[in-house]
């Protein structure tokens, strides 16, 4: 009953703005962003009944990181979504500060929910917490009734195991187990994972602590995801702390995976070393579900923990990312975006051989929301690229550059405009002298697919909403083999 009243409490909350905020200038064209009120990390990603479901940690009084809900929505083909009412709220001893991040499982013809209960149990909140493991469960998707035997895991295991940071229950199925993996860290602060088993959801066994960071791995690992890709396993996970080294984990936080072998039997681990999800800025607690056609698709949140939100003015905060394919082909992770999105496009513009040496812009090639495919051909180029959502009189441009001495591209949003600033690098090599970029920028965002998927960059930029130029660049010769832009329609 207490559920019910704060789910009606907050959906009329959420429902009294939605209009409104959705108006504002950086509310995303086709991003999954929420309807008012403050969004993280995606939760319960899955496949259910023929669609589409995606939770996300949701704050609907204010844009602020609060007591946690899951806000929630479906689409039928990850191009289009449809807001559904909020499926969480924070309303049992267990829970009372917060339903945390968690995942979603479909057993038979119900869609199981599991997170972690939060309590704050003093002031200090690094230290006084309780976080428990819980399930709710639906038959159609759209109500959630909390389990009576929650919490299902109330206590850390012994051992080395920190007895409070215990959170973001990922649960799939292999051969007669369920699986479970939490993240985790030691009692001096290491990330860590922690592996169970159970056979009926409900009494779970801890097998072993299956992964710790060695070196510089962060001081605690949150939402982890463990999959199966081209025989090889991966975990994904969001490792907290972890200090800057050269170009990379330049972020408060970073998310990665490694990729290795899970020994279900002894609950262990082995695995090669921590590589970035994504060199730009912004992407947080990824979580992957696997559809109907065995694709490993992921989806992140797209925006950094304490960094400048200029939304908020706005009453809204945070997007997740465009749904993205995962695989693992020679060696090397790929994501390229969901190829579902063409179905966003509208008329398409292109043009063909293109030199460039010094500044160009293209006829009807500008814009805030579109998508782009670019090939160059570097010739003899030192440096080259393309500024995006440029104002020349306001001064403001995004700028993505290729170095052809360092081999780098980097992401600059120095003159972005309003928000954080910042350069990110990634290192990729032209082929035969050339670099793909597919493009997707939206009212207050920029995702960068560079070389069909081997590296990804992504940030939030603010920039005004007359900002929409596009200009090509280059020092010394290069040429466009070709440009094509599509503008991108609502998802909504
Ligand atoms: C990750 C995280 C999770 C936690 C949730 C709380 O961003 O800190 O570990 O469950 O956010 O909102």
């Amino acid at each position: 009953m207490k559920h019910q009243e704060e789910l009606s409490k907050a959906n009329k909350k959420i429902d009294e703005k939605a209009k409104i905020v959705q108006s504002t200038q950086w509310y995303p064209t086709y991003h999954v962003a929420p309807k008012v009120g403050w969004m993280n990390d995606p939760n319960g990603f899955c496949y259910f009944n023929g669609e589409y479901h995606v939770f996300y940690q949701h704050h609907p009084f204010s844009p602020h990181w609060g007591p946690m809900y899951w806000g929630h929505a479906k689409s039928k083909d990850l191009s289009s979504w449809e807001h559904l009412p909020i499926a969480l709220a924070p309303s049992e001893d267990y829970d009372q500060d917060g339903c945390f991040s968690g995942s979603a499982i479909q057993i038979e013809d119900k869609l199981y929910l599991f997170y972690t209960g939060n309590v704050w149990t003093g002031e200090d909140r690094d230290h006084d917490l309780k976080q428990v493991q819980c399930i709710a469960v639906s038959e159609d998707g759209v109500r959630f009734t909390k389990d009576v035997r929650n919490p299902i895991i109330a206590n850390a295991p012994d051992g080395n195991i920190h007895p409070f940071h215990i959170r973001d229950p990922k649960v799939w199925k292999k051969d007669e187990y369920y699986y479970m993996v939490l993240g985790s860290k030691t009692k001096e602060n290491v990330g860590q994972i922690l592996l169970y088993r159970s056979i009926d959801l409900y009494e779970w066994e801890f097998i072993n602590i299956a992964a710790t960071g060695e070196g510089n791995f962060g001081f605690m690992w949150e939402c982890p995801d463990i999959f199966n890709l081209d025989s090889h396993d991966i975990l994904l996970m969001s490792p907290q702390g972890m200090k800057p080294e050269d170009y990379k984990y330049h972020n408060l936080h970073q998310s990665g995976y490694v990729v290795g072998n899970l020994d279900y039997q002894t609950g262990t681990f082995q695995h090669g070393p921590f590589e970035l999800l994504d060199h730009g800025f912004d992407v947080y607690a990824p979580q992957s579900t696997v559809d109907e056609q065995g694709r490993r698709i992921i989806i992140a949140w797209m925006n950094m923990w304490e960094s400048e939100m200029p939304e908020q003015q706005h009453e809204w905060a945070g997007a997740l990312t465009i749904p993205r394919v995962m695989t693992y082909e020679k060696g090397e992770i790929r994501c390229r975006p969901v190829p579902e999105l063409q179905k966003l496009r509208k008329e398409k513009i292109s043009f063909q051989n293109i030199n460039v040496n010094g500044n160009i812009e293209l006829n009807e090639i500008n814009g805030n929301s579109l998508e782009l495919q670019i090939v160059f051909d570097a010739k003899k180029a030192s440096t080259f690229g393309i500024k995006l959502r440029v104002s020349e009189s306001l001064g403001e441009e995004t700028v993505l550059t290729y170095d052809t001495t360092s081999e780098m591209l980097s992401f600059n949003r120095d003159s972005s405009g309003q928000g954080p600033k910042g350069v990110r690098q990634a290192p990729v090599q032209l082929k035969d002298n050339k670099l793909h970029l597919q493009i997707f920028l939206d009212q207050s965002s920029l995702e960068v697919f560079i070389n069909d998927g081997e590296k990804v960059m992504t940030g939030r930029i603010y920039p005004d909403q007359h900002s929409s130029s596009i200009h090509f660049f280059s020092q010394g010769e290069c040429s466009i083999i070709e440009v094509e832009k599509w503008n991108l329609g609502s998802a909504f």
